[in-house]
């Protein structure tokens, strides 16, 4: 009988973001035990330099070494944009990054000829979405556009604001000048927002990665025999302000009690 790897998947993002990808993980992977950081404190990610997100990065891995991560999924556009390549080959466990993971999947989507990307704006800065796609699929007009106010409007739980509203509805008229074909949601917090995207347009248009990107970890994970076969326990830390995570989070995934304060 092949043994079993108890050891957890740790996921990491800003703050609430990654938990799209989480749930979508969970519902596919039950049997896991998981650990979850945000870092809050740092956030918003999307704002901060490369040197920044390299630094907030390397300090998470370590932490998640420390605690004996099996595979660690950045669960955050941001960072797997800005950081993965330079940090990849540093620690001694799987790293799952997002738009790296999703891209052959999105340029191979039938009957799409032209993709538009919204995402914070260091994510659209280093074009790492087209230049991925570009890899497996250069028949592909790929629009990028930041999008960089949508953040905080999760964060700060702003989601039913007429001013929150307004701030989507304007990125989107951009959006739709470029009549894409789908609208990717290329920052794992933006499926917070979906209640105003649809009044804009079409829900089947927006195209959330993290549904190809939980398949695809679960696929690796089965591939290295690093699946286990039974829960145990989920972790939850942020670096700052408990009480707002856990209410900020209550759209995609209810914790059962307030996450640790950690310092990495
Ligand atoms: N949720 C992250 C992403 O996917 C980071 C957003 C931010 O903190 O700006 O890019």
């Amino acid at each position: 009988m092949i043994e079993k790897d108890k050891r957890p998947i740790a996921f990491f993002d800003s703050g609430v973001g990654g938990l799209t990808v989480y749930a979508k993980v969970k519902k596919i992977l039950p049997d896991e035990n998981y650990m979850y950081f945000g870092d809050t404190k740092n956030m918003p990610y999307g704002e901060k330099t490369e040197s920044q997100l390299i630094d907030f990065a390397d300090k998470i891995f370590k932490f998640f070494e420390k605690e004996n991560a099996k595979a660690v999924v950045m669960a955050c556009n941001t960072t797997s944009a800005v950081t993965y390549e330079k940090l990849k080959n540093n620690y001694n466990f799987k790293i799952y990054p997002i738009i790296q993971s999703v891209s052959s999947t999105l340029a191979k989507l039938d009957s799409i000829k032209k993709l538009c990307i919204i995402a914070t704006p260091a994510t659209i800065n280093s074009h790492a979405y087209s230049k991925e796609i570009a890899k497996y699929n250069k028949n592909i007009e790929v629009y990028e556009i930041s999008a960089p106010g949508w953040v905080k409007i999760v964060e700060e739980h702003r989601i039913n604001n007429i001013e929150s509203i307004i701030e989507v509805k304007n990125i989107l008229e951009q959006v739709k000048q470029f009549n894409p074909d789908k609208i990717v949601l290329g920052c794992t917090h933006y499926p917070y927002l979906m209640s105003i995207l649809k009044r804009f347009e079409q829900e089947e248009k927006f195209i959330d990665p993290a549904v190809y990107f939980a398949q695809n970890i679960k696929q690796n994970l089965q591939e290295n025999n690093l699946l286990n076969d039974k829960f145990e326990y989920e972790k939850f830390y942020v670096s700052s302000n408990p009480e707002n995570f856990k209410k900020a989070s209550e759209l995609f995934y209810k914790l059962k009690r307030l996450p640790q304060l950690k310092n990495v």
